[in-house]
């Protein structure tokens, strides 16, 4: 499987690895023990980061890709050109159901997205290989002509 489709991309994927690795040693995960981090490159090429923040109410607990997105919005970034998730062990941590529906918002169906862990960048996949025949914005913004 190729990991980066050039040398760009690789790099771009290596600084988001370590930027992801950073917050998710930040991670508020004392319920599932579980630290999770995220980074995003916006389409002014600017970088958001994010970790898990869990809660004793536990489903009011936010992933770490929801959070890479938050910052990415306050900043100003409103298109995700890559994104990158970081969780522990061999097994892939790819983004839940829920976030890969808020990476839909803002990505298109062949942003990559990959998964690490500590030791590697462990695959590149697509937005559209996670959720297909997905529903998004365009959905509800139909071309003016037609409307
Ligand atoms: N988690 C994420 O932050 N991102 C993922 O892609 C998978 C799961 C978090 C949610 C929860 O805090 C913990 O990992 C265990 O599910």
């Amino acid at each position: 499987m190729n990991l980066f489709v050039d040398e760009a991309e690789q790099a771009l994927a290596q600084r988001l690895w370590a930027q992801a690795l950073a917050v998710q040693a930040l991670a508020h995960a004392p319920y599932s023990r579980f630290h999770v981090g995220a980074a995003l490159v916006d389409d002014q090429g600017h970088t958001h980061a994010g970790c898990n923040v869990e809660n004793a109410a536990y489903p009011e607990g936010v992933c770490a890709e929801a959070g890479a997105i938050s910052a990415m919005v306050v900043a100003g970034g409103r298109r995700i050109q890559g994104i990158l998730v970081v969780g522990t062990g061999a097994q892939w941590v790819t983004p839940c159901g829920g976030c890969r529906q808020k990476i839909r918002e803002f990505a298109a169906p062949h942003t990559p997205v990959w998964v690490a862990n500590a030791d590697r960048i462990q695959a590149r996949l697509t937005l559209e290989a996670l959720l297909p025949h997905s529903f998004g914005p365009d959905h509800l913004s139909p071309p003016k002509d037609t409307a």
